[in-house]
């Protein structure tokens, strides 16, 4: 398979197209903007001139880092092109810390999509000592 994982090139128009071909609601292309401009590292997943998957790590780049907006367009799905998004994200999360310091990466599995995650090594919670992870939506 030719494809390349590349950080920081992701464009707002390819994102946006990323969501769409997923099925992803629409955003304002501002916010699309800023979520880019915010994250401490995005990662397209690019076949020759086209762009077939994404990844973001968002926090602080010390105690919080989040896994988010894995898509992979629906053709090229099922060959690999998730998980190595998945494991790129956590070898960028690690580039932040000290040698020999742990780093924790969390993430919100879309429901029925958490056996993916835990293969890759993720713990679902709850979990022995850790409660479940919560959210609450304010308008
Ligand atoms: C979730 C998502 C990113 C996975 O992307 P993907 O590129 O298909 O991921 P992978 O190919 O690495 O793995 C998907 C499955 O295909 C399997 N697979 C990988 N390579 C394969 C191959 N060559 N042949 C057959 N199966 C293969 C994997 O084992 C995995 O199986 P599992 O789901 O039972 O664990 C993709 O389905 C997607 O974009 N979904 C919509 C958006 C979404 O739900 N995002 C996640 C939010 S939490």
């Amino acid at each position: 398979m030719d494809m390349d994982i590349r950080e920081g090139t992701l464009t707002p128009e390819t994102f946006a197209g990323l969501r769409a071909a997923c099925g992803m609601p629409e955003l304002e292309p501002a916010l699309i903007e800023r979520a880019i401009s915010s994250s401490l590292a995005v990662f397209s997943a690019v076949a020759g001139s086209r762009t077939v998957g994404m990844a973001r790590l968002v926090g602080d780049g010390a105690f919080v880092f989040l896994l988010c907006d894995l898509l992979v367009v629906p053709l090229w799905r099922r060959r690999g092109i998730g998980s190595l998004l998945v494991e790129t994200v956590v070898g960028r999360a690690k580039t932040f810390m000290p040698s020999g310091r742990a780093v924790v990466v969390s993430l919100f599995s879309a429901s029925g999509r958490e056996g993916f995650y835990t293969r890759l090594g993720f713990t679902e919670l709850p979990a022995t000592g850790l409660g479940a992870g919560m959210q609450m939506f304010c308008l």
